[in-house]
Protein backbone atom coordinates (compact mmCIF):
# COMPACT_ATOMS: atom_id res chain seq x y z
CA UNK A 1 0.00 0.00 0.00
CA UNK A 2 1.23 3.09 -1.02
CA UNK A 3 1.55 5.94 1.89
CA UNK A 4 1.51 9.94 1.28
CA UNK A 5 5.24 11.17 2.88
CA UNK A 6 5.48 13.98 0.63
CA UNK A 7 2.52 16.46 0.25
CA UNK A 8 3.54 20.19 1.81
CA UNK A 9 0.80 20.27 3.90
CA UNK A 10 0.27 23.68 4.88
CA UNK A 11 0.05 23.09 9.13
CA UNK A 12 -0.73 27.07 9.53
CA UNK A 13 -4.74 26.24 8.76
CA UNK A 14 -4.90 25.51 12.85
CA UNK A 15 -2.53 26.60 15.47
CA UNK A 16 0.46 24.60 15.07
CA UNK A 17 3.57 25.11 17.98
CA UNK A 18 6.12 24.14 15.34
CA UNK A 19 4.87 26.27 12.57
CA UNK A 20 3.86 29.24 14.09
CA UNK A 21 6.37 29.87 16.46
CA UNK A 22 9.11 31.31 14.17
CA UNK A 23 8.45 33.72 11.36
CA UNK A 24 6.32 32.56 7.94
CA UNK A 25 9.81 32.29 6.42
CA UNK A 26 11.73 29.75 8.45
CA UNK A 27 11.76 26.18 8.28
CA UNK A 28 10.78 24.65 11.76
CA UNK A 29 12.91 21.75 12.56
CA UNK A 30 12.95 21.85 16.12
CA UNK A 31 9.91 20.53 18.13
CA UNK A 32 9.32 16.79 18.27
CA UNK A 33 6.15 15.95 15.80
CA UNK A 34 6.44 14.71 12.14
CA UNK A 35 4.70 16.79 9.16
CA UNK A 36 3.15 13.76 7.59
CA UNK A 37 -0.51 13.01 8.10
CA UNK A 38 -1.24 9.90 10.42
CA UNK A 39 -1.97 6.51 9.32
CA UNK A 40 -5.13 6.11 7.45
CA UNK A 41 -6.01 3.71 9.43
CA UNK A 42 -6.07 6.57 12.41
CA UNK A 43 -7.70 8.78 10.32
CA UNK A 44 -10.91 6.34 9.57
CA UNK A 45 -10.99 5.53 13.27
CA UNK A 46 -11.17 8.61 14.66
CA UNK A 47 -13.82 10.18 11.45
CA UNK A 48 -16.15 6.50 12.45
CA UNK A 49 -15.77 7.85 16.58
CA UNK A 50 -16.40 11.41 15.59
CA UNK A 51 -19.79 9.39 13.13
CA UNK A 52 -20.89 8.35 17.05
CA UNK A 53 -21.68 11.87 17.84
CA UNK A 54 -21.50 11.34 21.82
CA UNK A 55 -18.39 12.72 23.36
CA UNK A 56 -19.36 11.66 27.06
CA UNK A 57 -16.73 10.73 29.85
CA UNK A 58 -14.90 7.52 28.12
CA UNK A 59 -13.15 4.35 29.51
CA UNK A 60 -9.98 2.82 28.38
CA UNK A 61 -10.74 -0.25 25.94
CA UNK A 62 -10.07 -3.62 26.99
CA UNK A 63 -9.00 -3.84 23.44
CA UNK A 64 -6.69 -1.13 23.56
CA UNK A 65 -5.20 -2.95 26.36
CA UNK A 66 -5.21 -6.16 24.81
CA UNK A 67 -3.78 -4.43 21.39
CA UNK A 68 -0.54 -2.75 23.66
CA UNK A 69 -0.33 -6.31 25.47
CA UNK A 70 0.11 -7.94 21.82
CA UNK A 71 2.17 -4.89 20.41
CA UNK A 72 4.79 -5.58 23.16
CA UNK A 73 4.55 -9.34 22.48
CA UNK A 74 5.04 -9.23 19.00
CA UNK A 75 7.85 -6.23 19.09
CA UNK A 76 9.55 -6.42 22.26
CA UNK A 77 9.43 -10.05 23.37
CA UNK A 78 8.21 -8.99 26.43
CA UNK A 79 4.77 -9.88 28.16
CA UNK A 80 2.88 -7.49 29.71
CA UNK A 81 -0.45 -7.53 31.45
CA UNK A 82 -3.61 -5.24 30.45
CA UNK A 83 -3.90 -3.85 34.07
CA UNK A 84 -0.36 -2.85 34.44
CA UNK A 85 -1.43 -0.33 32.02
CA UNK A 86 -2.42 3.57 33.31
CA UNK A 87 -3.63 5.47 30.49
CA UNK A 88 -2.51 8.57 31.10
CA UNK A 89 -2.75 11.92 29.30
CA UNK A 90 0.98 12.77 28.15
CA UNK A 91 4.35 10.64 28.80
CA UNK A 92 5.27 14.15 30.65
CA UNK A 93 2.68 14.26 33.15
CA UNK A 94 3.62 10.86 34.10
CA UNK A 95 7.16 11.63 34.54
CA UNK A 96 6.08 14.21 36.89
CA UNK A 97 4.04 12.42 38.55
CA UNK A 98 6.44 9.53 39.09
CA UNK A 99 8.49 12.07 40.95
CA UNK A 100 5.75 13.14 43.46
CA UNK A 101 4.35 9.37 43.82
CA UNK A 102 7.73 8.03 44.80
CA UNK A 103 9.77 10.25 46.47
CA UNK A 104 9.17 12.66 49.30
CA UNK A 105 9.63 16.56 48.84
CA UNK A 106 13.31 17.58 48.70
CA UNK A 107 14.79 14.38 48.01
CA UNK A 108 16.74 13.71 44.69
CA UNK A 109 15.56 13.15 41.02
CA UNK A 110 18.29 12.56 38.98
CA UNK A 111 18.31 12.16 35.17
CA UNK A 112 21.49 12.53 32.47
CA UNK A 113 22.36 15.10 30.33
CA UNK A 114 21.57 16.03 27.71
CA UNK A 115 18.51 15.21 27.84
CA UNK A 116 14.32 16.46 26.53
CA UNK A 117 14.19 19.53 28.26
CA UNK A 118 10.97 18.25 30.66
CA UNK A 119 13.19 15.76 32.32
CA UNK A 120 15.39 18.85 33.88
CA UNK A 121 12.14 20.74 34.78
CA UNK A 122 11.01 17.58 36.88
CA UNK A 123 12.14 18.57 39.94
CA UNK A 124 11.64 22.33 39.99
CA UNK A 125 8.02 21.29 39.30
CA UNK A 126 7.92 18.75 42.08
CA UNK A 127 9.69 20.36 44.73
CA UNK A 128 12.28 17.71 44.63
CA UNK A 129 16.72 17.87 44.07
CA UNK A 130 17.41 17.92 40.56
CA UNK A 131 20.68 16.11 40.67
CA UNK A 132 22.60 15.03 36.71
CA UNK A 133 24.92 13.64 35.69
CA UNK A 134 26.73 13.38 31.89
CA UNK A 135 26.29 11.17 29.29
CA UNK A 136 30.06 10.20 27.74
CA UNK A 137 29.99 12.37 24.16
CA UNK A 138 31.71 10.03 21.13
CA UNK A 139 35.16 10.32 21.10
CA UNK A 140 35.14 9.97 16.88
CA UNK A 141 32.41 10.45 14.05
CA UNK A 142 31.93 6.44 14.17
CA UNK A 143 31.34 6.77 17.82
CA UNK A 144 28.32 6.56 20.27
CA UNK A 145 26.74 8.42 23.02
CA UNK A 146 27.39 6.15 26.29
CA UNK A 147 25.99 5.37 29.14
CA UNK A 148 29.43 6.44 32.09
CA UNK A 149 28.20 4.08 34.63
CA UNK A 150 30.99 5.48 37.10
CA UNK A 151 29.12 9.17 36.49
CA UNK A 152 26.23 7.84 37.47
CA UNK A 153 27.31 5.76 40.59
CA UNK A 154 28.69 8.84 41.45
CA UNK A 155 25.52 11.51 41.09
CA UNK A 156 23.79 9.02 43.30
CA UNK A 157 23.35 11.06 46.56
CA UNK A 158 21.84 8.97 49.90
CA UNK A 159 18.74 11.39 48.87
CA UNK A 160 18.51 10.08 45.67
CA UNK A 161 15.04 8.12 45.08
CA UNK A 162 13.67 8.78 41.37
CA UNK A 163 16.13 8.17 37.54
CA UNK A 164 14.38 9.47 35.00
CA UNK A 165 15.85 7.17 32.11
CA UNK A 166 15.00 7.84 28.21
CA UNK A 167 15.31 4.74 25.95
CA UNK A 168 16.04 5.39 22.83
CA UNK A 169 17.41 8.19 23.90
CA UNK A 170 16.25 12.20 23.24
CA UNK A 171 18.12 13.93 21.98
CA UNK A 172 21.09 11.90 20.70
CA UNK A 173 18.82 8.71 19.15
CA UNK A 174 20.72 6.30 20.89
CA UNK A 175 19.14 3.12 21.95
CA UNK A 176 21.16 1.66 24.85
CA UNK A 177 22.13 -1.81 24.84
CA UNK A 178 21.62 -4.37 26.93
CA UNK A 179 25.00 -3.83 28.77
CA UNK A 180 24.08 -0.21 29.58
CA UNK A 181 20.17 -1.24 30.94
CA UNK A 182 22.08 -4.19 33.21
CA UNK A 183 24.51 -1.54 34.70
CA UNK A 184 21.69 0.72 35.15
CA UNK A 185 19.49 -1.77 36.92
CA UNK A 186 22.31 -3.16 39.39
CA UNK A 187 22.61 0.55 40.59
CA UNK A 188 19.09 0.99 40.75
CA UNK A 189 18.98 -1.95 42.74
CA UNK A 190 21.98 -1.58 44.94
CA UNK A 191 20.71 1.92 45.79
CA UNK A 192 17.15 1.23 45.81
CA UNK A 193 16.14 3.55 43.14
CA UNK A 194 12.82 3.82 41.25
CA UNK A 195 13.28 3.96 37.31
CA UNK A 196 11.32 5.62 35.37
CA UNK A 197 12.18 4.34 31.35
CA UNK A 198 10.97 6.56 28.86
CA UNK A 199 10.19 4.24 25.91
CA UNK A 200 8.13 7.06 23.77
CA UNK A 201 10.72 6.66 20.56
CA UNK A 202 11.01 2.97 20.91
CA UNK A 203 8.60 2.22 18.03
CA UNK A 204 10.61 4.43 15.60
CA UNK A 205 14.28 2.22 15.74
CA UNK A 206 16.21 3.24 12.45
CA UNK A 207 19.38 0.86 12.41
CA UNK A 208 18.02 -2.61 12.41
CA UNK A 209 21.17 -3.90 14.31
CA UNK A 210 20.29 -1.96 16.97
CA UNK A 211 16.78 -3.40 18.12
CA UNK A 212 14.56 -2.06 20.70
CA UNK A 213 14.99 -3.80 24.68
CA UNK A 214 12.58 -2.89 27.23
CA UNK A 215 14.36 -2.16 30.12
CA UNK A 216 11.33 -4.33 32.03
CA UNK A 217 12.74 -7.13 29.79
CA UNK A 218 16.46 -7.34 30.01
CA UNK A 219 16.07 -6.59 33.62
CA UNK A 220 13.00 -8.00 34.77
CA UNK A 221 14.39 -8.05 38.43
CA UNK A 222 13.64 -3.99 38.28
CA UNK A 223 9.80 -4.67 38.12
CA UNK A 224 8.74 -4.02 41.70
CA UNK A 225 10.84 -0.57 40.75
CA UNK A 226 9.88 -0.01 37.64
CA UNK A 227 7.65 2.40 35.10
CA UNK A 228 8.20 2.00 31.63
CA UNK A 229 6.60 4.93 29.61
CA UNK A 230 5.20 4.14 26.26
CA UNK A 231 2.94 6.17 23.46
CA UNK A 232 1.51 5.63 20.16
CA UNK A 233 2.27 9.70 19.38
CA UNK A 234 5.62 9.93 18.34
CA UNK A 235 5.30 6.86 16.03
CA UNK A 236 1.94 7.66 14.48
CA UNK A 237 1.90 11.59 14.80
CA UNK A 238 -0.71 12.22 17.37
CA UNK A 239 0.96 14.17 20.20
CA UNK A 240 -2.46 16.48 19.86
CA UNK A 241 -4.26 13.44 20.68
CA UNK A 242 -2.71 13.18 24.17
CA UNK A 243 -2.94 9.65 24.69
CA UNK A 244 -0.33 7.49 26.36
CA UNK A 245 0.58 4.58 29.02
CA UNK A 246 2.08 4.13 31.99
CA UNK A 247 3.14 -0.15 32.32
CA UNK A 248 3.68 -0.51 35.62
CA UNK A 249 4.04 -4.46 36.93
CA UNK A 250 4.18 -4.24 40.45
CA UNK A 251 0.82 -3.44 42.16
CA UNK A 252 1.91 -1.39 44.95
CA UNK A 253 4.00 1.02 42.67
CA UNK A 254 1.10 0.92 40.54
CA UNK A 255 -1.55 2.15 43.55
CA UNK A 256 1.09 4.63 44.63
CA UNK A 257 1.27 6.14 41.39
CA UNK A 258 -2.53 6.00 40.54
CA UNK A 259 -2.92 7.94 43.96
CA UNK A 260 -1.08 10.84 43.03
CA UNK A 261 -2.53 10.92 39.52
CA UNK A 262 -5.97 11.11 41.40
CA UNK A 263 -7.23 14.30 40.99
CA UNK A 264 -5.01 16.03 39.12
CA UNK A 265 -4.78 14.00 35.60
CA UNK A 266 -7.65 13.65 33.62
CA UNK A 267 -9.10 11.01 31.92
CA UNK A 268 -7.46 10.37 28.77
CA UNK A 269 -9.29 11.62 25.53
CA UNK A 270 -11.66 9.41 23.96
CA UNK A 271 -10.45 10.37 20.57
CA UNK A 272 -6.90 9.66 21.72
CA UNK A 273 -7.87 6.18 22.91
CA UNK A 274 -9.37 5.33 19.32
CA UNK A 275 -6.47 6.89 17.50
CA UNK A 276 -4.29 4.75 19.78
CA UNK A 277 -6.15 1.70 19.06
CA UNK A 278 -6.20 2.31 15.62
CA UNK A 279 -2.30 2.58 15.86
CA UNK A 280 -1.16 0.22 17.69
CA UNK A 281 -4.09 -2.58 16.00
CA UNK A 282 -3.94 -1.24 12.58
CA UNK A 283 -0.98 0.89 11.64
CA UNK A 284 2.04 -1.56 11.15
CA UNK A 285 2.17 -1.41 7.32
CA UNK A 286 2.18 2.36 7.96
CA UNK A 287 4.86 2.79 10.80
CA UNK A 288 6.98 0.40 8.41
CA UNK A 289 6.77 2.75 5.82
CA UNK A 290 7.45 5.62 7.52
CA UNK A 291 10.62 4.00 8.87
CA UNK A 292 12.24 3.69 5.18
CA UNK A 293 11.19 7.37 4.71
CA UNK A 294 13.07 8.22 8.20
CA UNK A 295 16.02 6.68 7.12
CA UNK A 296 16.00 8.18 3.71
CA UNK A 297 15.84 11.32 4.88
CA UNK A 298 18.67 10.57 7.35
CA UNK A 299 20.84 9.59 4.87
CA UNK A 300 20.34 12.94 2.87
CA UNK A 301 21.24 14.44 5.96
CA UNK A 302 24.03 13.01 6.52
CA UNK A 303 25.15 13.69 2.97
CA UNK A 304 25.10 17.23 4.01
CA UNK A 305 26.35 16.54 7.06
CA UNK A 306 28.97 15.26 5.98
CA UNK A 307 29.99 18.69 3.86
CA UNK A 308 29.93 20.71 7.38
CA UNK A 309 33.78 20.36 8.63
CA UNK A 310 33.20 22.07 12.23
CA UNK A 311 29.76 19.56 12.45
CA UNK A 312 29.65 16.36 14.59
CA UNK A 313 26.92 14.21 14.47
CA UNK A 314 26.60 10.76 15.25
CA UNK A 315 24.32 8.20 13.92
CA UNK A 316 20.88 8.08 15.45
CA UNK A 317 20.29 4.72 15.82
CA UNK A 318 16.05 5.31 16.78
CA UNK A 319 14.04 8.88 16.55
CA UNK A 320 13.95 11.20 13.69
CA UNK A 321 16.24 13.69 16.01
CA UNK A 322 19.65 14.35 14.99
CA UNK A 323 22.00 15.58 18.06
CA UNK A 324 24.45 18.15 16.12
CA UNK A 325 27.84 19.18 17.79
CA UNK A 326 28.52 22.86 16.30
CA UNK A 327 31.21 23.80 19.60
CA UNK A 328 34.03 23.51 16.85
CA UNK A 329 32.13 26.00 14.07
CA UNK A 330 32.95 29.52 14.04
CA UNK A 331 28.96 29.53 15.19
CA UNK A 332 30.24 28.60 18.61
CA UNK A 333 27.35 28.68 21.78
CA UNK A 334 25.07 30.83 19.73
CA UNK A 335 24.94 28.33 16.46
CA UNK A 336 20.94 28.26 16.82
CA UNK A 337 20.19 31.70 16.73
CA UNK A 338 22.75 32.38 14.33
CA UNK A 339 21.11 29.16 12.05
CA UNK A 340 17.96 30.92 13.08
CA UNK A 341 18.68 34.43 12.01
CA UNK A 342 20.82 33.66 8.93
CA UNK A 343 19.52 30.48 7.87
CA UNK A 344 16.22 30.81 8.38
CA UNK A 345 15.99 27.20 9.98
CA UNK A 346 14.52 26.47 13.50
CA UNK A 347 16.39 23.97 15.16
CA UNK A 348 16.16 23.25 19.16
CA UNK A 349 19.04 24.75 21.46
CA UNK A 350 21.21 22.20 22.94
CA UNK A 351 21.63 25.10 26.12
CA UNK A 352 17.70 23.57 26.88
CA UNK A 353 19.13 19.70 26.58
CA UNK A 354 21.82 20.62 29.45
CA UNK A 355 24.53 20.83 26.39
CA UNK A 356 25.33 24.40 25.27
CA UNK A 357 27.05 24.40 21.54
CA UNK A 358 24.96 21.91 20.17
CA UNK A 359 21.74 21.94 18.01
CA UNK A 360 18.57 19.46 17.92
CA UNK A 361 17.50 18.67 14.26
CA UNK A 362 13.96 16.80 13.86
CA UNK A 363 14.52 15.19 10.52
CA UNK A 364 10.54 13.69 10.58
CA UNK A 365 8.97 16.06 7.43
CA UNK A 366 8.57 15.79 3.63
CA UNK A 367 11.88 15.28 1.40
CA UNK A 368 11.32 18.49 -0.04
CA UNK A 369 11.11 20.49 3.08
CA UNK A 370 14.30 18.86 4.57
CA UNK A 371 16.12 19.39 0.99
CA UNK A 372 15.53 22.88 1.13
CA UNK A 373 16.27 23.65 5.03
CA UNK A 374 19.36 21.40 4.91
CA UNK A 375 20.11 23.63 1.39
CA UNK A 376 20.25 26.75 3.64
CA UNK A 377 21.93 25.33 6.29
CA UNK A 378 24.73 23.97 3.50
CA UNK A 379 25.20 28.02 3.19
CA UNK A 380 26.33 28.70 6.61
CA UNK A 381 28.10 25.79 7.22
CA UNK A 382 29.70 24.19 4.27
CA UNK A 383 33.38 24.42 3.82
C1 LIG B 1 11.49 11.42 25.41
C2 LIG B 1 10.22 12.20 25.38
N1 LIG B 1 9.34 12.10 26.40
C3 LIG B 1 8.17 12.77 26.41
C4 LIG B 1 7.82 13.60 25.36
C5 LIG B 1 6.50 14.31 25.39
O1 LIG B 1 5.48 13.40 25.61
P1 LIG B 1 3.99 13.92 25.85
O2 LIG B 1 3.66 14.85 24.74
O3 LIG B 1 3.19 12.65 25.83
O4 LIG B 1 3.97 14.57 27.19
C6 LIG B 1 8.69 13.74 24.28
C7 LIG B 1 8.36 14.63 23.18
O5 LIG B 1 9.17 14.98 22.35
C8 LIG B 1 9.91 13.02 24.29
O6 LIG B 1 10.76 13.10 23.27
Amino acid sequence: MNFDFATHIDRRQHPTKKWQQYDDDVLPLWIADMDFPSPPAVINALRARVDHGVFGYGGVPERLRQTLCDWSQHHYDWSIEADWQIWVPGVVPALNLAALAFSEPGQGVLTATPIYPPFLGVADNTGREAQTFALAEPETAADTWQLDVAALEAAIRPNTRVLLWCHPHNPTGRVWTPTALRQLGELAQRHDLIVVSDELHCDLILDPTQPHRPLGRVCPELAERLVTLWAPSKTFNIAGLSAACAIIADETLRRRFQRAASGLLPSVNVLGLSAAEAAYGEGEAWRQALLGVLRDNLALLQDHAAQWPDVSMSTPEATYLAWLDLRRSSLGMEAQQRLLAEARVALSDGADFGWPGFVRLNFGMPRGWLEEALQRLDRLLKA
